[in-house]
């Protein structure tokens, strides 16, 4: 079983998108970087970016069931899909939201997240980071059988 590690809208461009907010690591590099910590904790990875809402839909009934968690940055989607918290409402598995930015700093809109209601946690504004902490998260806790302790 694996994890899907999920990257929605824009998020390709990392690296060259707004760097003083988002930074200048790359999709690939944070990508590459959690393999790597996958690996040392024992974990197996599945990665996926789409600029769509359907495709990632798609993507939550297609994989999402068969999984062991999924980390999330609904990125712009955030703030505006219904049917992406629809979509992860149905399984039954741990669920990390994760935000590079804060995104109870910045505007208004972004305040908001549909996601975090049907999300087991959710990490802001620790960078590229948080993508690790989320792993090191998942790791723990399956590590304990599944308690939140
Ligand atoms: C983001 C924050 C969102 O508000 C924004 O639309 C993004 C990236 C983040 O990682 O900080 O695309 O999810």
């Amino acid at each position: 079983m694996s994890i899907l590690v999920i990257n929605g809208p824009n998020l390709n461009n990392l690296g060259t998108r707004d760097p003083e907010i988002y930074g200048n690591t790359t999709l690939r590099e944070i990508e590459d970087l959690m393999t790597q910590y996958g690996d040392v904790r024992g974990l197996t990875l599945e990665f996926f970016q789409s600029n769509h809402e359907g495709s990632i839909v798609d993507l939550l009934q297609e994989k999402g069931p068969s999984s062991q968690g999924i980390i999330i940055n609904p990125a712009a989607f955030t703030h505006t899909s219904v049917a992406l918290r629809d979509a992860l409402s149905q399984i039954e598995i741990p669920v990390i939201e994760v935000h590079i930015s804060n995104i109870h700093a910045r505007e208004e809109f972004r305040r908001i997240s549909y996601i975090s209601g049907v999300a087991t946690g959710q990490i802001v504004g620790l960078g590229t980071q948080g993508y690790l902490l989320a792993l090191d998260y998942l790791a723990d806790l399956f590590e304990k059988g599944g308690t939140n302790d």
